[in-house]
């Protein structure tokens, strides 16, 4: 029966894709729940690399299920090209289940989205521009496009309909841009239809049954914590919830089949886009953890914002989550500080402070308060077991333990599969 969640507890780009599929060969199903093709996982497989943005990181396991569950915002083209793009290097997709139930991102969202960040100028999200926040804006306004409607020609025009409507009024008169044509986006719709059609599935149904027959079930988040649109730093977030009870209702499983949550942890913090980020570093450190870590999206490109690990953070991915079990992930980038400075508490308004600060104020004027943690310099990435890593490697990971408030059951030394340390085993 175990269903597992693994998350990010951070701002995202934790290493989710490397540890789902580690975790791949031995579940039955991975199930993503939320979030679109703004996610970039990469997955090295010996000598092998995969960047996987809509798709289940566990569509590299031939043994499992990938499933893209109904809290899923669908772009219908980036995932024919990212399946094609696998099958063309051998990969068997055909496996793939897709809710009918999940929305389908359209080339107007994709336009909205972009529109809205330029118009926004300097207080932009920094978004990825791929039409995330437009389709849940529709999902939740119902005027949403859901897989199943391509099937539909009728049903699928009217809503299409439904959404331009005002959407046109937006784009024509506040955006100054062009109108969008209703039978233009149906027709580009429809032509997804067949292709889509083997993969559409009642997956609710499917993972339901699965469990009941004691298969083992992942739920592989995307983004992060923090980004997560009630539990994140609001409004520098994405539109969908990343924390373990995105689990439950982006997938139609109840929480109470739910047995473990894993966040990935990574032993520094990165962010991509704009917001607060009280341990960035802007200085030759920063530099550093970009350059060594290879700190660049990989969706956008975009060069990560760097900084010292965040226990505060840690603590609150704890709590919001119900983690039962961390993933650190890149503690080998950390190899060669003399001194490590991981963020404790917060300093705000003279004060301090222990926990994430509720007010948005508070936490954009909360500075880190250090403690120093002695460094190591010698090669971890070889190291199969704890006790294979030096001493102060050994200790900087049982002080983020004991900060983080859950244990960490597993540690990566590098982005391969066997590049980790398994301290507990997950399943
Ligand atoms: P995700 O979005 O959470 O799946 O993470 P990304 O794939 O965007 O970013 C994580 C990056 O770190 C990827 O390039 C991974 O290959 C890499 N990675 C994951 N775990 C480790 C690790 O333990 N050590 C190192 N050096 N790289 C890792
Ligand atoms: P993975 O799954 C890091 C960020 C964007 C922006 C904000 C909102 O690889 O960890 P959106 O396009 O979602 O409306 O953008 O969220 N963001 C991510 N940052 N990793 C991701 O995914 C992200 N997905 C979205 O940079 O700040
Ligand atoms: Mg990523």
């Amino acid at each position: 029966m175990p269903a597992l969640v693994l998350l990010g507890a951070q701002w995202g780009d934790e290493g989710k894709g490397k540890a789902t599929d580690l975790l791949g060969g031995s579940v039955d199903y991975v199930v993503r729940y939320q979030g679109g093709n703004n996610a970039g996982h990469t997955v090295v497989v010996g000598d092998q690399k995969y960047a996987l943005h809509l798709l289940p990181s566990g569509i590299l396991s031939p043994t499992c299920v990938p499933v893209i569950g109904n809290g899923v915002v669908v772009d219908p083209s980036v995932l024919l090209s990212e399946l094609s793009g696998l099958n063309e290097r051998g990969v068997d997709t055909s496996k793939l289940m897709i809710s009918g139930n999940a929305h389908i991102i359209t080339p107007y969202n994709v336009t909205v989205d972009k529109v809205t960040e330029r118009f926004l100028g300097k207080r932009k999200i920094g978004t990825t521009g791929r039409g995330i926040g437009p389709t849940y804006a529709d999902k939740i306004n119902r005027v949403g496009i859901r897989v199943q409607d391509l099937y539909d020609e009728s049903i699928l025009t009217q809503k299409v309909e439904a959404a331009l409507d005002v959407k046109n009024q937006m784009l024509t008169k506040l955006y100054n841009r062009r109108a969008i044509a209703v039978e233009q986006v149906v027709e580009e719709l429809l032509t997804y239809a067949d292709k889509l059609a083997p993969y559409v599935a009642d997956t609710v149904l499917v993972l339901n049954q699965a469990l009941e027959d004691d298969k083992v079930v992942l739920f592989e988040g995307g983004q992060g914590t923090l980004l997560d649109i009630d539990h994140g730093t609001y409004p520098f977030v994405t539109s969908s919830n990343p924390t373990a009870g995105g689990a439950c209702t982006g997938s139609g499983v109840g929480p109470t089949k739910i047995s473990r949550v894993i966040g990935i942890l990574k032993a520094y913090t990165t962010r991509v886009g704009a917001g607060p980020f009280p341990t960035e570093l802007f200085d030759a450190d920063g530099e550093a953890l970009r350059r060594i870590g290879g700190e660049r999206g990989v969706t956008t490109g975009r060069d990560r914002r760097c900084g010292w690990f965040d226990a505060v953070i840690a603590r609150y991915a704890t709590r919001v989550n119900g983690l039962t079990d961390f993933f650190l992930t890149k503690l080998d980038v950390l190899t060669g500080w003399e001194q490590i400075p991981v963020c404790v508490a917060y300093e705000i308004d003279g004060k301090r402070v222990e926990e994430l600060p509720y007010s948005q104020t508070d936490f954009h004027h909360a500075k880190p308060v250090y403690e120093t943690l002695p460094g190591w310099s010698e090669d971890i990435t070889k190291a199969k077991s704890f006790s294979d890593l030096p001493k102060n490697a050994q200790a900087y990971v049982k002080a983020l333990e004991e900060m983080s408030g859950a244990p960490i059951s597993a540690i990566g030394v590098g982005p391969g599969r066997d590049e980790t340390i398994e301290i507990n085993s997950f399943l």
